[in-house]
């Protein structure tokens, strides 16, 4: 089981990695959009490389099979850890079969709504294949059913592409994905900080933590390392 974040924001990645929960990062064109203006593209990637070492998806936007290698193949020769997203359908699968059997790029096939698109991306040769959870619920299918039996018909079958579960709307939706088989699901920051708090949670440690702050105060208990006032220096005061 592995989280990834579903950010190109740095100040979210580092925070995250700083918690030790993440192992890689997704992002897309829209995700880069929320970042206001990039820039040089290539600096804003190697700038997420610094912060660890993990995996990174950074989607191609070519329309035609060998657009996509070329821009892939720039991409990746920007560094080891990442992996191109490559939007899956027939140009998709083409890109995909030449950068992992010719070119030894990993990909990341995307915008995967059904088992069907899975399968193709896995004999691909796919790395990863990203299923968007909130995508499919959209179109009225069931999202667990589209994870279950593409993760069920992967492990049966000894397939080593592993399914990331992307365009996560709610908590909810992570734990049912991991349930249902996914092995990574990619979060927004927004939901992994959600997930370490909790309301219940806080006002718990504030219970124990007022209890023994009022002993201490009260001289019930000390710390070790703190000194006892020795009480002839009280005396000659
Ligand atoms: C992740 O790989 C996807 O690009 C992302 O989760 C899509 O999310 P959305 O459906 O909210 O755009």
């Amino acid at each position: 089981m592995e989280l990834f974040i579903d950010t190109a924001n740095l100040e979210e990645i580092k925070e995250a990695a700083s918690w030790g929960v993440i192992s890689g990062a997704t992002t897309n064109p829209k995700i880069f959009s929320k970042e206001r203006e990039i820039g040089d593209f290539r600096k804003k990637i190697l700038q997420i490389m610094e912060i660890g070492d993990f995996p990174l998806s950074v989607e191609t936007t070519a329309e035609d099979y060998l657009g996509m290698v070329e821009e892939a193949k720039e991409y990746a020769s920007w560094h080891q850890n990442i992996v191109i997203k490559i939007p899956m359908g027939i140009e998709g699968l083409k890109a995909v079969n030449i950068l992992e059997k010719e070119e030894n790029v990993k990909t990341n096939v995307t915008a995967i709504m059904a088992t069907n698109q899975a399968i193709l991306a896995s004999l691909a040769g796919a790395t990863y294949a990203s299923i968007f959870y909130g995508r499919v619920a959209d179109c009225g299918y069931d999202p667990i059913t589209v994870i279950k039996d593409t993760s069920q018909l992967f492990a049966a079958k000894n397939i080593k592409t592993k399914i990331i579960v992307g365009s996560i709307r709610n908590m909810l939706d992570i734990n049912k994905a991991l349930l249902a088989g996914a092995h990574i699901v990619t979060v927004p920051f927004q939901f992994l900080k959600k997930m370490a708090v909790n309301l219940k949670t806080e006002a718990t440690i504030k219970e124990f933590n007022d209890i023994w702050k009022d002993m201490r105060e009260k001289g019930l208990v000390r710390l070790r390392t703190e000194k006892r006032v020795p009480i002839l220096t009280l005396v000659n005061r």
